[in-house]
């Protein structure tokens, strides 16, 4: 029997039953199916994919385009969990018409669930505006790596009372306009406690503790495809690029020895 699809309303019930929401990035099919196939709740096509796919240094260069691409690619994959889908830098913060549109453009053209936009305040009025599209949106506070240039170092947010009593605001904003969830990034796990527990709709943590109500890590990092990469909040799960470095190798070996292709592996 196919497996119930998760949708934001899920989210909400699992929020009010206390029941923990996984969520991890995927940008193509193959990975977003084996993700998906393992259960995970709600797979974000992240803008990161501009770091770990595409190589830039930060997720300012990756356009709507290719966020479009990968959403397409990942969307074919996936049977159960609820897709979110970020809209990159320059596509939504110039007016709520463009975000808007950008917002649309993603949800015609791949199908996905729902998008994901940075900032509080200063976002709001995009939101809004995608919300009375009919279009779901997942808000994102803390370290926004959208405005890494404002911040100028990916160190933890909200430490000082100022622009924490300013995230728990601008949480509530998001929760009035309609956000059905909001991803608290890299801040102290007492003010993301203190955040989850202010609002009806779920958290979603990275780098934010274990009292929030979901947590999401990018799949590369998690999976240890990346190794350059080590921040705290990382947990490896697996090491993958030992385990490809290593098959490589031994394909490599193979082939100049002439072990490879057998006559089994021959027509
Ligand atoms: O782009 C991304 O992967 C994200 C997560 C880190 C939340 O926004």
């Amino acid at each position: 029997m196919a497996a119930r699809r998760v949708t934001t309303q899920t989210l909400q019930e699992m929020k009010a039953g206390g029941q923990p929401i996984v969520m991890l990035t995927a940008y193509d099919y193959t990975l977003a199916r084996i993700i998906d196939g393992a259960g995970v709740d709600v797979i974000l096509v992240g803008d990161s994919a501009s770091n770990v796919v595409a190589g830039y240094e930060t997720t300012l260069p990756i356009t709507l385009e290719h966020m479009i691409y990968h959403a397409q690619c990942v969307i074919r994959a996936v049977k159960r969990a609820l897709v979110v889908v970020d809209l990159p830098f320059g596509s939504y913060q110039g007016n709520s018409k463009e975000a808007l549109s950008s917002a649309i453009r993603v949800m015609k053209e791949t199908g996905a669930h729902a998008v994901k936009i940075e900032g509080g305040k200063a976002g709001v009025a995009s939101a809004e505006r995608i919300l009375e599209a009919g279009i779901p949106v997942m808000g994102h506070l803390g370290l926004t790596p959208q405005s890494i240039y404002k911040f100028g170092t990916y160190k933890v947010r909200a430490r000082e009372e100022g622009e924490a009593a300013r995230l728990c605001e601008d949480a509530r904003l998001l929760e009035r306009t309609g956000c059905f969830a909001v991803v608290l990034e890299k801040i102290p796990a007492r003010l993301a406690r203190e955040v989850t527990r202010s609002l009806s709709i779920p958290t979603i943590g990275i780098g934010a503790g274990v009292d929030c109500d979901g947590q999401v890590l990018v799949a590369h990092d998690a999976l240890g495809l990346t190794t350059d990469f080590h921040p705290r909040f990382v947990r490896r799960y697996a090491e993958l690029a030992s385990t490809i470095t290593d098959a490589v190798r031994q394909y490599a070996a193979d082939v100049r020895e002439r072990h490879f292709p057998g006559a089994h592996e021959s027509y």
